[in-house]
């Protein structure tokens, strides 16, 4: 099947929540409760408490019981299990004044127990209906324990991966980020927005916004960026979950133009409210109120009282709304209406889910039993994840294997189930996931014979590797020395016909809070890689990572390299159906990996400069480095196949263009290799003279294929002004007349080109 996607930036049209007659009818139902309610109790909706004594069983007289009974709580998150969810909500509609029902949510960012592969990796299929999908089945299965609202999806554009959450997002470019972000909502709220059935549950579109820029790469670190950059590179996919109906939006942690997101009435009122018009509410993130303190911004009733003088609704943690705000409205340092506001926003929320006629509509025990971790959804995930899989290398054509008759798999990571479903996955299983052994064992069938050796420790930190497996994500130190441990696997390899070798980062070396300064492939595992290719045999790298890597060295020396990312409760299955060719990889990285961590920021949609670079040789007085390439190791938009494609040139139907016109771009692909596979053709566009200074290129269309081997296909892009436009210096939303250069190609280096004028 043919899937076109064009952005259309221009339009921004809002997916209404409801219509306009339903929206009467909970204005005046919302109208009439409030009107009813306390100061208290508004503020109590407003309010996100930590799971705290909770999780660990319904104390009768808790903390956090007592709370609830007092209408002090608008709702709890990260709790798992239905009955434990439906005791909490029976106190919150049977024991409090005003029975009003709670939101349950969890960070359920990429699936529930069944998992799917982590955004980062999702991305890389480009392919919006399998994203969809999978956001489909995360609704359907945390909706049956009770969960009725998830933390996803994070929208964060990311161009620095040395930051840990880049695992969590959907890499650096916002054209494809906003196309996510509208799969995304759809799979968790319903195309219609309606919640019309209990398997639709409310999104989160978080972190709003730029937390993926924080400088150096380290979690929670400052932001600075200007406007511009802000409109035209980081912004777009906030805008396009807002129009896609998106029911609430996280803010960030870092600081906008000086300001913790938390408390910028720019960010949350003018440009959500004002511009994007957005009609949901607003949460606050993890403690971000009260740790707006810390950024050195007053107690927790000042920082409270700006958090909603700037737009934020509801206090996750901090607990500072419900215990400042009262006295701030006494003060005059915030407004009743401010309050009503908020609270109405929540309440809003939960009447749009259906609360108010059934508080218990996300709480039928029934289903958790039967439509959790069941064979068909594991059937997606399976084959999601090998859809994300990027083959980076495969010299000599290793891979796929066939006719081996032993294979000798070593590594870290060959033999870990915790490890399997990546970080954020608080609801998955962490015993059920197959190991790669597994995995690879199943695929390949009795005949062949599989042989595991550890062959080395994740890294020779234990410090490290300490905090890189925690949350029950063990690795099992081996104690034994590197050289024993690597005596192990040559043993293994030299009984082998191939060498398969699963090493890479933990799955929590990636995610909040693992920033990494250094992000090569850990020492001890290189060395190990060296010993094996030292035996001749061939050797195939699976490579496990949360992020771009550094990885010259491999990419030199190891012929063929599969990264897998991590790809969820089904992974292992899915790298033995790519390993022995049952599936051909087409995944494309979303974001760039660089050669060398002094490269960073390199992504490919920079500006270009005053003295551009050629690549082939350092020159003096150019913008590039003594001692480095320009390029990356690989770009952006980059996956190889066990197929090649090859690309006609581009043909334009015409080479001028009016406002009101359309230029056609065609191109013919054909597969011109022995395998059946997926090409995920790209449409760039550069903007060559304008007011600004523009991008190389810019993503502005992709279409994945299908074809057999001698096939062809024509793949035809329509470009109208909506793609040329960009945000000027005063921020206006504009197409420039001039000369554009269209590219199109299999990523984002190697492309054809042609030119058109725009009159
Ligand atoms: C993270 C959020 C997450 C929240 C709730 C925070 O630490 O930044 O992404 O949704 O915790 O678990």
């Amino acid at each position: 099947m043919r899937k076109v996607y064009i952005l259309f930036f221009a339009c921004i049209v809002t997916i209404p929540l409801l219509a306009q007659h339903d929206k009467e009818k909970m204005d005046a139902f919302i109208t009439d409760l409030m009107n009813r309610m306390t100061l208290e109790e508004k503020i109590g909706q407003m309010n996100l408490p930590s799971d705290g004594d909770i999780i660990t069983g319904l104390a009768e007289n808790s903390n956090i019981t007592q709370k609830i009974r007092k209408g002090q709580v608008g709702g709890m998150f990260n709790i798992k299990g239905v009955e434990k969810i439906r005791e909490i909500q029976r106190i919150a509609v049977e024991e409090s004044r005003m029975k009003i029902p709670m939101l349950f949510g969890m960070d359920v960012i990429h699936g529930y127990e069944t998992t799917f592969p982590i955004p980062l990796g999702l991305s890389c299929s480009w392919d919006m209906e399998l994203i969809e999908e999978s956001a489909r089945i995360a609704a359907a299965e945390a909706s049956a324990d009770g969960i009725n609202w998830t933390f996803s999806p994070m929208l964060d554009i990311c161009r620095d991966p040395r930051w840990g959450r880049i695992s969590e997002g959907n890499g650096e470019d916002s054209y494809l980020g906003g196309q996510i972000a509208k799969a995304m909502v759809r799979g968790y709220q319903g195309a219609d927005n309606s919640f019309a059935t209990n398997r639709q549950i409310l999104a989160c579109a978080k972190h709003f916004a730029l937390y993926g820029a924080s400088e150096a790469g380290r979690d929670y670190n400052t932001v600075d960026m200007s406007r511009i950059r802000m409109y035209n590179e980081y912004f777009y996919p906030y805008q396009a979950a807002v129009e896609a109906g998106v029911g609430s939006i996280m803010a960030s942690f870092n600081v906008v133009d000086g300001v913790p997101a938390h408390g910028n009435q720019w960010l949350l009122t003018e440009v959500l409210r004002n511009q994007w018009h957005f009609n949901g509410f607003v949460v606050a993130d993890y403690g971000g109120i009260s740790e707006m303190s810390n950024h050195g911004l007053g107690d927790l009733q000042t920082v409270s009282a700006l958090a909603l003088n700037a737009g934020l609704d509801m206090d996750m943690v901090s607990e500072g709304y419900l215990n400042t705000l009262a006295r701030s409205l006494e003060e005059g340092k915030v407004t009743q209406a401010q309050i009503d506001q908020a609270c109405r926003y929540v309440l809003e929320a939960k009447y749009k889910l259906g609360l108010f006629e059934d508080p218990y509509k996300y709480c039928d025990a029934s289903r958790a039993e039967k439509e959790i971790y069941t064979p068909e959804n594991r059937a997606v995930a399976r084959r999601t994840a090998a859809e994300s899989f990027v083959l980076l290398k495969n010299e000599g054509d290793i891979l796929p294997l066939t006719g081996q008759k032993t294979i000798a798999v070593v590594g870290p990571l060959a033999d870990t189930r915790s490890n399997m479903p990546g970080t954020w996955s608080v609801a998955a299983n962490l015993e059920t996931p197959a190991t790669v052994v597994e995995g690879i064992q199943a695929v390949a069938g009795d005949q062949v014979k599989v042989l595991y050796a550890k062959g080395s420790n994740l890294t020779s930190d234990p410090v490290l590797e300490a905090n890189a497996t925690i949350f029950g994500r063990s690795l099992n130190r081996d104690n034994r020395t590197e050289e024993e441990l690597r005596a192990e696997a040559l043993a293994i390899a030299a009984q082998a016909d191939v060498i398969v070798a699963a090493v890479g980062e933990s799955s929590e070396m990636s995610g909040e809070s693992s920033s990494r300064a250094d992000i090569g492939i850990p020492d001890v595992q290189q060395r190990l890689l060296q010993e094996l290719l030292k035996t001749g045999k061939p050797v195939v790298m699976v490579l496990f990572t949360g992020r771009p890597l550094t990885m010259v060295w491999e990419d030199e020396n190891v012929p063929s390299i599969l990264n897998v990312w991590f790809g969820g409760s089904e992974a292992a299955y899915a790298i033995g159906d790519v390993l022995f060719g049952k599936v051909n990889p087409g995944g494309k990285l979303t974001s760039t990996f660089p050669r060398h961590i002094g490269q960073i920021p390199v992504y490919y949609n920079h500006l270009s400069t005053g003295r551009p670079a050629s690549d082939r040789a350092f020159e003096k007085f150019r913008s590039n480095y003594l001692d480095e390439k320009n390029a990356p190791l690989y770009p952006f938009g980059y996956g190889l196949s066990y197929t090649q494609f090859t690309y006609s040139d581009i043909t334009l139907d015409k080479t001028t263009l009016t406002p009101q016109g359309e230029v056609t771009a065609s191109v013919t692909v054909t597969n011109t290799g022995t395998y059946a596979g997926k090409e995920t053709v790209q449409l760039y566009i550069r903007d060559v003279v304008a007011s600004i200074s523009r991008p190389v290129k810019e993503l502005k269309g992709f279409e994945k294929i299908y074809l057999e081997p001698g096939e062809s296909q024509t793949v035809r892009f329509t470009i109208g002004t909506d793609l040329l436009k960009f945000y000027n210096s005063d921020l206006e939303y504009v197409y420039e007349p001039g000369e554009f250069e269209v590219m199109i190609g299999g990523n984002s280096r190697d492309v054809k080109s042609a030119t058109f004028v725009l009159q």
